[in-house]
């Protein structure tokens, strides 16, 4: 692979041990993956890995990096799951001092890198004008990000693990997999007929989509314009029961102005028709006949300020149903604006809690530590809006019954305390 003179002064460890190592990593990744050079990176969305260790080393690499000074060379943010802003909410999902602390250590890590932390599985929807452009090449974690990314805005990136931390130390990247034009030419085409009238009807195509299309790029024709909320319902399906990192949406998505330029003047390999039998197949898999609901969770992946803003239109003046527990999920920035706003008051006035955690990776309840310390523990029966939510529930919590559905019916079981079909 082709290497710039300062990309081999990192490597033969000019710049220190952790920056020689994640070149290392790269340049041996890239080759793994036969790309031809590096690239410069325009951003970064990170995990700061706490017990990743170079091999042979004692110490951790973040402590390392510390030492010999290490800072991001480009923007980047991080994801550090169970931050929160209020001392009540760390009581309610019971993450108690000392897991607070790693949390807080790991911010205060990640800060001394040169890493902000938003806090957020959607840095795409941050409230400041550091999203990257159309065409930025940048290295991401979360899948639903890098899927979000690459379809609505046409950034590139690839589905990231620690290479995306090595990418912020270095500002390099090997160009392979979606920053390479040829890769992001669709191959089958999927024609929408199902009526797709809520989040939950993207989330379901989305999921029905990434099933058939595994790594593939699908393009999507007929799909009426999603918005914010909807596209992330797709996204992160597509991404979940595939591992898809780019679609096409036809008049929607930058690069797909038209079906011919979706397929960079190519043809579909093959031609799938999706119905609303392929839409109910999904529900019919995920969903419980009528029950009582102890678990009702929304904004998987985080939602925007416009979401919550929805929901508490939806919940003003209501009473969410004493025996049974609402979250929302966003952003810290977004919470933050939330409360200047007025949502949150009436949100929390509704019996919700408006939270930066993910449920899925959250270290108190109803979190995978939860369940992999109490082998008895379920979250009872569980709704939500969000196929990828569903699909990783069923080993982080296991609920006892699934709802899958739309926002509405969400709230409406929040309030009556049952799921209707
Ligand atoms: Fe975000 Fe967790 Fe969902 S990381 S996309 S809220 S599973």
């Amino acid at each position: 692979m082709k290497l710039t003179d300062d990309d081999k002064r990192k490597l033969e460890g000019e710049y220190g041990t952790v920056i020689a190592h994640a070149m290392r990593f790269l340049a041996d990744l890239g080759e793994a993956f036969d790309a031809e050079e590096m690239i410069d990176l325009d951003f970064a969305h990170v995990y700061t890995i706490e017990d990743y260790r170079i091999p042979g080393h004692d110490k951790t690499l973040l402590a390392e990096a510390l030492e010999e000074n290490v800072k991001c060379v480009i923007p980047a943010t991080a994801w550090i799951s169970g931050f929160e802003m209020d001392e009540n909410i760390y009581r309610k999902i019971s993450i108690d001092d000392e897991k607070r602390e790693k949390i807080q250590a790991r911010i205060e890590v990640s800060r001394r890198l040169g890493i902000t932390c938003i806090n957020t599985c959607a840095p795409y929807i941050m409230c400041d004008q550091s999203t990257p452009s159309f065409g930025a090449h940048i290295a991401s974690i979360e899948s639903s990000a890098v899927s979000y990314f690459n379809s609505a805005l046409g950034i590139r990136c690839n589905r990231d693990g620690i290479s995306a931390l090595f990418g912020a130390f270095t500002g390099r990247y090997p160009n392979f997999g979606m920053h390479l034009d040829e890769n992001r030419k669709g191959r089958h085409l999927f024609k929408i007929e199902a009526e797709l009238k809520n989040t939950a009807d993207y989330s379901a195509a989305g999921y029905h989509i990434g099933e058939i299309c595994g790594l593939d790029v699908p393009v999507v024709a007929n799909m009426p314009r999603p918005s914010t909320e909807e596209m992330q319902g797709f996204c992160s399906a597509l991404a979940v029961s595939g591992a898809v990192s780019l679609a096409h949406i036809v008049g929607v998505t930058p690069e797909a102005p038209t079906e011919q330029a979706a397929f960079q003047g190519g043809k579909p390999e093959r031609t799938y028709h999706i119905t609303n039998n392929d839409l109910d197949s999904v529900y019919e898999k995920y969903n419980s006949p009528s029950d009582k609901v102890d678990f009702i969770c929304l904004g998987c992946p985080h939602m925007s300020i416009h979401d919550i803003r929805k929901y508490s239109e939806l919940l003003k003046g209501k009473k969410v149903r004493s025996n049974v527990t609402v979250w929302l999920m966003s952003s810290v920035q977004n919470i933050y604006l939330a409360k200047q706003e007025g949502y949150i008051d009436i949100l929390e006035q509704a019996g919700v809690t408006v939270l930066t955690t993910c449920p899925i990776n959250n270290p108190g309840i109803p979190g995978p530590n939860h369940t992999s310390i109490n082998k008895d523990y379920s979250i009872g029966n569980f709704a939500t809006n969000s196929m990828k939510l569903l699909y990783y529930s069923r080993n982080s919590f296991r609920p006892k019954k699934t709802f899958f559905g739309s926002t509405e019916q969400c709230i409406q079981a929040a309030v009556s305390g049952t799921w209707e079909c």
